[in-house]
């Protein structure tokens, strides 16, 4: 958990936003320096926080928790990602998409991977609020909740965009103006799913034949950590124990002149500052 002051005698971190200094105090909290619901309830953790601290982002698991901060805190609460969203991602990700096609309305979006993580989720609503055509091409094991797809579904009903699931590879990635992919195991999931994972979405890899079928202005992106190569103690263990050296992407297409992937880590950084900059004045 972040917890920010717009003046603080404390570690001091400077937020430039359109050449204004927000110059912010930040403390981090970590899950070990809170006693938020083992002693104390996240209401009664989210009240005291509130009178100390002019925001709060917050990162873990658990989306009702996030919920009820931002219910009880009285200062504006951030979603940092949960199990369930990654709103924050989003606008990075949307920046980056306008930046690179000039528009967001009616272009072809599709994510591949596990379509019912956090990313699956938030992705498939926000290219609905945006009137993009979104595919989640994925098992269907691994579809987004019927209950969130309909949502979604109505929303780009809305903005003249599309929510489309399909297991077929080829006919999901047909013509994409963005291909969007995932790790295969999230934060919290424990070790035992990744045989499973593999299983399932080995046959969902961003490679060339992908890249080769979207149009050929297509753009590959992911919000990071990748597994595309075996220079992390996970990739180099997944691939000695399944024999697979790269896993949602290729280090191919990562790579690729077509990768925006280090765009959308930058534009993480202006959006937040935008969002933080937005709520607090
Ligand atoms: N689905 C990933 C997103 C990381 C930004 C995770 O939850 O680990
Ligand atoms: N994109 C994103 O939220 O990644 P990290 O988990 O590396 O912060």
């Amino acid at each position: 958990m972040l917890l920010f002051e717009k003046t603080s005698t404390r570690t001091r971190c400077s937020f430039e936003v359109a050449g204004y200094d927000l110059g912010m105090g930040v403390t981090y909290l970590d899950p070990g320096s809170s006693q938020m619901g083992k002693k104390e309830s996240i209401a009664d953790t989210a009240r005291v926080l509130g009178r100390m601290y002019d925001g709060i982002e917050y990162r873990g698991f658990s989306q009702e928790l996030v919920e009820e901060l931002a219910k009880y805190a009285g200062v504006p609460v951030w979603n940092g990602l949960t199990d369930q969203f990654h709103p924050t991602q989003m606008l990075a990700d949307l920046l980056t998409i306008e930046e690179k096609f000039g528009t967001l309305k009616g272009l072809r979006f599709t994510y591949m991977g596990d379509a019912r993580n956090n990313m699956g989720n938030s992705l498939m609503i926000a290219c609905a609020k945006m009137g993009l055509h979104f595919t989640a091409c994925a098992p269907e094991a691994l579809f987004p909740a019927r209950e969130l797809v309909e949502t979604a579904k109505g929303i780009a009903a809305e903005s003249g965009g599309s929510v489309t699931l399909t297991e077929d590879v080829k006919a999901g990635t047909r013509d994409a103006d963005v291909i969007y992919t995932d790790i295969w195991v999230s934060m919290g999931e424990p070790d035992a799913v990744w045989e499973e994972r593999i299983r399932l979405l080995r046959p969902y890899q961003v490679n060339a034949g992908v890249m080769a079928n979207a149009k050929e202005s297509a753009i590959f992106m992911h919000c990071l950590p990748s597994f595309h190569d075996t220079r992390t103690t996970i990739g180099a263990d997944i691939a000695k124990k399944f024999g697979i050296p790269e896993m949602e992407v290729t280090n191919e297409v990562f790579e690729s002149a077509r990768s925006v992937v280090f765009d959308e880590a930058e534009n993480r950084m202006h959006t937040i500052k935008a969002v933080i900059y937005a709520t607090l004045h």
